[in-house]
């Protein structure tokens, strides 16, 4: 049957289920150009408007996957990814992939750079002196056969479809969309080659998703999706309306996941590696207990191979932002808030992200959390370190945290960091 781009749109429109021959057509006819933007950007918002379910879902991540390559990772060791929905201070890929793959498990890690106030892998490990974040899939065999872990750029054969699909949704007003976002996800990972694939779903402030019921929805439109492909998966939803750990940046974080794999580092850091890892190694069969192997320094060891694996010096000094500046307590009591968002936007504002794709970002530039909620702090105590090479940037930071951060007389109570593990 012959298909065309308005009969799909009008399809969707009035509500109807796509058959799987029009998914193929339509994401394969984008992809190649005979599907005009204009009509792709209709059909995303019928869908943003009446949804897919979960078979058309997963039918439409399929095409997807099949607009481009598949990576074969032939190791000899069970692969085991994990992916992040972005939040802020989100650093837990540095010291998890090094300690899965000490573990036993090969750790392919494709990862993307930050847009926004959510920071990105490859900005952070870019920080590192020499370090190198493209890779040919042959370097990324070699590196997971050798060490076990590799956190790479994303090669461009990788479910094109997305690409072009994500870029027309940003300008179009539907990026929101459960499906279209549960779909482009699934179409990268799929694409990446892992057998098994833990997903870390955020909520709140500082995450795309901001209330628990979305977050849920979107979990499971993940986890259907993983498991129609014949995937191991499971989505562990976390909170992120505080951000992780104390530090929010580039170089700072690296410090700090750096800490983490060295057995010191903040406890929500280290509570949700461990978290994620445990997972991570039941998909795989594993069964090593990682906080022993965090504790023995041996995903330190791999940290600092896989670092030079990709031209980098662990033990080079990191970048400093030349310029501080110390935001104080205003009065003695309690730290009540510190909202994720707000330490987002203010570290971006710094430099430590990008408006466009194509901005360059600062490596020494961040936030540090001098104090988290539920500390006790003085009238004039640094609550927030602000460092920049930029120091105009500044003044736009504090007007971000502005309302950000509250002190008070009673300690907050915080729902837990892992709210739940949503399961195939
Ligand atoms: N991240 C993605 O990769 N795709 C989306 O649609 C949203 C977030």
């Amino acid at each position: 049957m012959t298909h065309t781009a308005v009969d799909v749109i009008r399809a969707k429109r009035d509500g109807h289920r796509l058959s799987d021959a029009q998914v193929d057509w339509v994401v394969d006819a984008y992809t190649r150009g005979l599907v005009a933007d204009e009509q792709m950007s209709a059909l995303a918002m019928a869908i943003y408007l009446n949804g897919m379910d979960d078979a058309e879902t997963a039918r439409w991540t399929r095409a997807m996957v099949r607009s481009g390559e598949k990576l074969e990772l032939d190791v000899d060791r069970p692969a085991v990814d994990k992916h992040s929905t972005g939040g802020v201070g989100d650093k837990i890929t540095l010291p998890l992939a090094p300690l899965v793959a000490a573990c036993g498990a090969a750790v392919p890690q494709l990862s993307g750079r930050g847009l926004g106030h959510t920071g990105g892998t490859l900005d952070k490990l870019e920080s590192i002196p020499g370090w190198r974040a493209r890779l040919s899939v042959a370097e990324v065999t070699a590196q997971l056969r050798d060490v076990g872990a590799v956190v790479c750029a994303a090669t461009e054969g990788l479910a094109p479809a997305d690409r072009k699909l994500y870029a027309l949704r940003d300008v179009t007003g539907t990026v929101e969309s459960v499906p279209l976002i549960a779909s482009s996800i699934m179409s990268k990972k799929i694409a990446e080659g892992a057998d098994a694939l833990v997903l870390d779903v955020k909520v709140g402030s500082g995450a795309f998703m901001k209330d628990e019921a979305r977050a849920r929805e979107l979990a499971r439109a993940l986890v259907s999706i993983g498991v129609e492909h014949g995937l191991r998966v499971s989505a562990l939803l976390t909170d992120m309306s505080v951000p992780l750990g104390r530090a929010v940046g580039n170089a700072v974080e690296v410090a700090e996941s750096v800490d983490v794999l060295r057995g010191g580092g903040p406890a929500d850091v280290v509570e949700l590696t461990l978290a994620l890892a445990a997972e991570m190694l039941a998909h795989a069969g594993i069964g090593v207990d990682p906080a022993a192997v965090l504790a023995s320094g041996a995903a330190y060891e791999t940290w600092a191979r896989m670092i030079r694996a990709q031209g980098g010096d662990p033990d080079a000094p990191l970048p400093v932002g030349k310029h501080k500046h110390v935001v104080e307590a205003p009065e003695d009591g309690v730290l009540v808030s510190l909202d994720a968002y707000a330490v987002g936007v203010a570290a971006w504002r710094l430099g430590a992200g990008r408006a466009r794709k194509e901005d360059p970002v600062q490596a020494g530039a961040g936030v540090l959390c001098l104090a988290k909620p539920g500390d006790r702090v003085a009238k004039g105590q640094p609550l927030l370190e602000l460092r920049t090479d930029t120091p105009d940037a500044v003044p736009g930071a504090l007007a971000a945290l502005r309302g950000g951060y509250a002190v008070g007389d009673t300690a907050p109570v915080g729902r837990p960091l892992v709210i739940d593990t949503v399961r195939g």
